[in-house]
């Protein structure tokens, strides 16, 4: 079916003649060496190895044991999805406010996403939220750090060590964000980073798989960038399992790892510049920011979130994300697209026809996306972000922002 709305856009093309008077990501800032490490992918006639030191430089970053580049997270958590023993009918736990990007490879594999609510005043869910949705089908929790505050992890890690599970996450809007003081991506079985040009760690395309599990990392890139094949002697390249060919490009390695070098420094900034701009929308009546657990010892802030206190407006959030717009907050907007049982009108049909695999089997129960995740869905309906919050955020802007609200706000006001 074609559809009558128009593609979706992403990057710089999304944020197209954006203006006002904050700034906005693009044009990035470039590490210092971006450029010289380019020159030497085509310098060295494309004989260095860039995807490879960039994957040592992250893992040693991280602390972890390996890291396995791709071209984004979509690609990442999908060979994570191929490379696990999983089938199809399997049901895997996901955090309900997300991208797309998570679940893609849930999708592809047969697993069953099921979507917990999230907790009382929060865009993440929590132990209570999940426990009640597992069942003797569910094989894995995945925890989205959703704008980059953390999850609460070790409830999760310890509720899921009593069931079996598995505990991976989806770190894109958390680079280097820290929980209790461990960095985010570190903190289960493995993780997903996204380096879209938008992220924090912002590259052209990009992504990656870290873990610490030896087995799991050489399968993942065997599955992931080896294409599931093995080498034959005297023979070749056989194929022992259907798999994939992401492989993060060695350009884009390049600025990968260019980047690297300054993000530490950038998330430090971005941790005091979010605090200070969520304290001084606190003040404002009628406006209520997201709450930062004490948990969340770095806050790798992604993009800046409130709610408009129910009743208090006479506008809906669209329209005052809109007037923010006009007001000068470039990128102002709502995001109840990013609650994924609502989201994924692909998914509900089959559950809804109970297709392959909604079938019983391979499913084991029937499933309904739409009464899924009701105080998340309220949530959003009031909530406004802007993800085009960024490193080159200063206090003046801060303070800048939170007037643009307050004069909203004040216009609006019942
Ligand atoms: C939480 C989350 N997961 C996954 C993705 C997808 O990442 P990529 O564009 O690198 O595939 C995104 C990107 O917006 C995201 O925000």
């Amino acid at each position: 079916m074609v559809s009558s709305f128009p593609s979706a856009q992403w990057g710089a093309r999304a944020h197209l003649g954006e203006q006002g008077k904050l700034p906005t990501p693009f044009p990035r800032i470039m590490g210092p060496n971006a450029m010289k490490y380019l020159e030497e992918v085509v310098a060295s006639g494309l004989t260095c190895d860039m995807m490879g030191r960039f994957e040592k430089a992250l893992a040693a970053e991280l602390g972890v044991k390996h890291c396995i580049a791709t071209p984004g997270c979509t690609p990442a958590l999908a060979v994570l999805a191929a490379a696990m023993p999983w089938e199809p009918g399997d049901e895997i736990i996901v955090s309900p406010v997300t991208d797309y990007g998570t679940v893609q490879g849930l999708i592809s594999e047969d697993l069953i996403p099921v979507f917990p609510d999230t907790a009382p005043h929060s865009l993440n869910f929590s132990a209570e939220t999940i426990e009640p949705c597992i069942t003797s089908r569910t094989r894995a929790i995945l925890c989205v750090h959703m704008t980059g505050i953390m999850n609460d992890m070790d409830p999760i890690l310890e509720l899921a060590k009593r069931h079996g599970l598995v505990v991976y996450e989806d770190a894109c809007q958390a680079v280097f964000g820290e929980y209790k003081g461990r960095l985010a991506g570190t903190l289960g079985f493995a993780a997903g980073f996204s380096f879209d040009s938008e992220k924090t760690m912002g590259s052209d395309v990009g992504g990656c798989l870290v873990t610490n599990d030896d087995e799991f990392a050489e399968r993942a890139r065997y599955i992931g960038q080896s294409r599931g094949a093995v080498m034959k002697p005297h023979y070749g390249r056989l194929h022992t399992d259907a798999g994939y060919a992401y492989r993060m490009p060695h350009c884009t390695a390049a600025i990968c790892l260019a980047q690297l070098e300054i993000v530490r420094e950038q998330v430090v900034h971005r941790d005091r510049m979010a605090r200070l701009l969520l304290k001084l929308l606190s003040e404002i009546p009628g406006i209520l920011p997201l709450e930062i657990p004490d948990f969340v010892t770095l806050y790798s802030c992604w993009m800046i979130g409130f709610r408009i206190g129910p009743k208090q407006f006479r506008c809906s959030a669209e329209e005052f994300a809109n007037q923010l717009v006009e007001a000068g907050v470039p990128g102002a907007g709502t995001g109840q697209y990013y609650l994924m049982p609502e989201a994924l009108v692909c998914l509900q049909k089959k559950a809804a026809e109970k297709s392959y695999p909604y079938s019983i089997p391979p499913a084991s129960r029937p499933i309904d996306y739409l009464s899924m995740c009701p105080r998340a869905k309220g949530f959003l309906k009031d909530f406004i972000r802007w993800s085009t919050f960024c490193e080159k955020y200063e206090p003046e802007h801060c303070e800048l922002a939170a007037d643009i609200v307050r004069k909203v706000a004040n216009a609006n006001r019942r």
